[in-house]
């Protein structure tokens, strides 16, 4: 994608390399020399010559003076003014229109991406719950963020595979199958799913703690072990118990649009784990301390990497590094992206250090992305399931109370239910991404469901807007007014920053990129909206031209919902 910013960079290159033969300055390097003026007075774009100034071989003010001359002639600019050693760019607001809009014609869903991944394969490790424990408000933070960097890495052109690496095996097995066999009734289970699987399991969380003894830890880890070995029964019990749990998942990922390539979880690498073990002895990278075999890291100022227990079971690390091994063979990934919450910075850095001791080339193409802490209403509400708020307790409250604004603003929208849906799971979504990633959220319902604050509803109902407008006019729009007005120009502006935002959503791993965004957009075409009269306009030239940019600002405000996992009605 050439963006506006490119494109300049491009054009200054090719006068630098005229006015000053024998020096030249690639396009890149001016690129990233380019700074956004603090207001618009100033201008839409600055370079600071006196950072080209060693490479030319010239003082920045004669750089800055015979660039701008280079662009006295160029139409997409209104003026360029060299300013004490800045050259400060106006964009003309018609030829920047027109020039914008033809290119978002031309690439249509595919125009803002950087198409930098054409090729490149890339798996993605997010969501991945612990099966039979609540699917809460902390498991959004991996979901939606996984699932738009996915999405990202798609739309630059990377061949994508989604992980759900379920957290399907493990001691609380063995807690789940004591507590089932004492106190569970198949038929009670099969009726109320997942939530009376995790009553069961507080149940004997709770009884464990209480008790005196350790009888029923001891039954626990005795069943878990049973299950090791493959009892049947035992057998049979888990793999229920993940299916329900599964079931319940899959409920939430569909009201979010999510699908999964593999739901591999850590079950599935227990019989592959034995070889890593092995290929660590016998590189002598393995120590045995305290009778547990870890990886010493304090040459790297970590905490060893725990690899065996006591008791010679394998630890959340070990299955960490068997499933990179086995995914790079099934895979052959050029980038591999875990996203689990901050509190697993230090596991992934452990392990990722562990797998580069062992040789593995690869090592560096392992990415973690971890994003910070979210609470609702400034505390942990509890629910019937515990003490915790899910996530399809948290849609459900989002949907209903979208349900009322709309009933309320559009009385007679058809297909109201799933649009509400579609606006209220999108509304928390929004608001769960406009944040950077790290930052730590406390989750205001009523703000992330307003429509008129920098929302996801407010994203959505002017992407509806702009539709509306569209279903009214009838034929291609092109730009083809000679100036514009201020609003008209700025969301020209808006819409031509696009690629350049998607390009740091992936560099950074930060959809909240996108989503700010998206706000910037949907202000600009909402001020162009109230100021511009679009479809009445009378001058006809003027009229095509406000549609054709309507129409532009439409295409992106659908590829930018759907980058961060909301989908795009067209009426609300
Ligand atoms: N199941 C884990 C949890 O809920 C997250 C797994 C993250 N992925 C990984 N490959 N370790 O904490």
């Amino acid at each position: 994608m050439i963006s506006l910013k490119q494109r300049t960079a491009e054009t200054l290159s090719a006068i630098a390399e005229q006015a000053f033969s024998g020096a030249s300055i690639s396009s890149e390097e001016i690129y990233g020399m380019f700074e956004y003026p603090p207001d618009d007075a100033m201008g839409d774009l600055a370079l600071p010559c006196f950072r080209l100034s060693k490479t030319l071989h010239r003082a920045p003010v004669q750089i800055a003076d015979a660039l701008a001359a280079g662009l006295a002639d160029n139409p997409l600019f209104q003026k360029v003014e060299a300013v004490k050693g800045y050259l400060n760019f106006y964009f003309d607001g018609a030829a920047l229109a027109a020039k914008v809009i033809s290119e978002v014609t031309e690439r249509g869903e595919t125009y803002g991406s950087p198409l930098n991944g054409s090729g490149k394969t890339a798996v993605f490790d997010y969501s991945s719950p612990n099966v039979a424990k609540p699917f809460h408000i902390g498991h959004l933070g991996t979901t939606v963020i996984g699932h738009s960097l996915k999405l990202l890495h798609q739309f630059a052109g990377w061949n994508c595979v989604g992980i759900n690496y379920l957290g399907d095996w493990g001691t609380q097995f063995g807690k789940l199958i004591v507590a089932y066999k004492k106190w569970g009734n198949k038929q009670e289970i099969e009726e109320g799913g997942i939530d009376r699987l995790v009553a069961l399991y507080v149940r004997i969380n709770n009884a464990i703690a209480e008790e005196e003894g350790t009888a029923l830890a001891d039954e626990s880890r005795a069943e878990f072990h049973k299950l090791e070995m493959g009892d049947a029964e035992n057998l049979a019990l888990w793999k229920w118990f993940v299916e329900i749990s599964l079931a319940e998942y899959e409920k939430t990922y569909r009201q979010l649009g999510i699908t999964f390539d593999s739901y591999l979880g850590e079950s599935f690498y227990t019989d592959k784990m034995p070889a890593q073990v092995q290929k660590l002895r016998d590189m002598g990278l393995l120590k045995i301390d305290d009778g547990a075999s870890i990886v010493d890291l304090e040459e790297w100022g970590m905490p060893p990497c725990l690899i065996l227990k006591r008791d010679g079971s394998t630890l959340y690390p070990t299955r960490d590094i068997a499933a990179a091994v086995y995914r790079k063979e099934t895979y052959n990934f050029d980038r591999m992206v875990y996203v689990t919450s901050a509190q697993q910075s230090l596991h992934f850095r452990q392990w990722f250090k562990v797998v580069e001791l062992m040789g593995y080339p690869w090592y560096d193409r392992l990415v973690h992305v971890p994003y910070g802490t979210v609470s609702l209403n400034g505390e942990k509400l509890a629910t019937r399931t515990g003490n915790v708020v899910l996530l399809r307790d948290l849609f459900a409250l989002a949907i209903e109370k979208v349900k009322e604004i709309m009933v309320e603003k559009n009385p007679a929208l058809a297909g109201r239910d799933d649009i509400a849906e579609q606006v209220g799971v999108g509304a928390i979504v929004f608001h769960y991404l406009s944040n950077n990633r790290m930052r730590d959220i406390n989750f205001v319902l009523e703000d992330a469901l307003s429509f008129d604050g920098n929302t996801g509803p407010y994203v959505q109902y002017t992407y509806a807007r702009t539709c509306s407008v569209l279903r009214k006019y009838e034929g291609e729009a092109k730009w083809k007014s000679q100036d514009a007005t201020p609003e008209e120009a700025a969301l020209a502006k808006t819409i031509a920053l696009f690629p350049e935002r998607v390009n740091a959503a992936l560099e950074e791993y930060e959809p909240s990129i996108v989503t700010r965004y998206l706000l910037d957009l949907a202000s600009a075409f909402n001020r162009f909206y109230h100021e511009c009269p679009i479809l009445s306009c009378e001058d006809s030239e003027k009229r095509e031209s406000r549609v054709a940019l309507t129409a532009a600002a439409s295409r992106v405000l659908k590829t930018g919902l759907h980058l961060i996992c909301m989908a795009s009605p067209e009426q609300i």
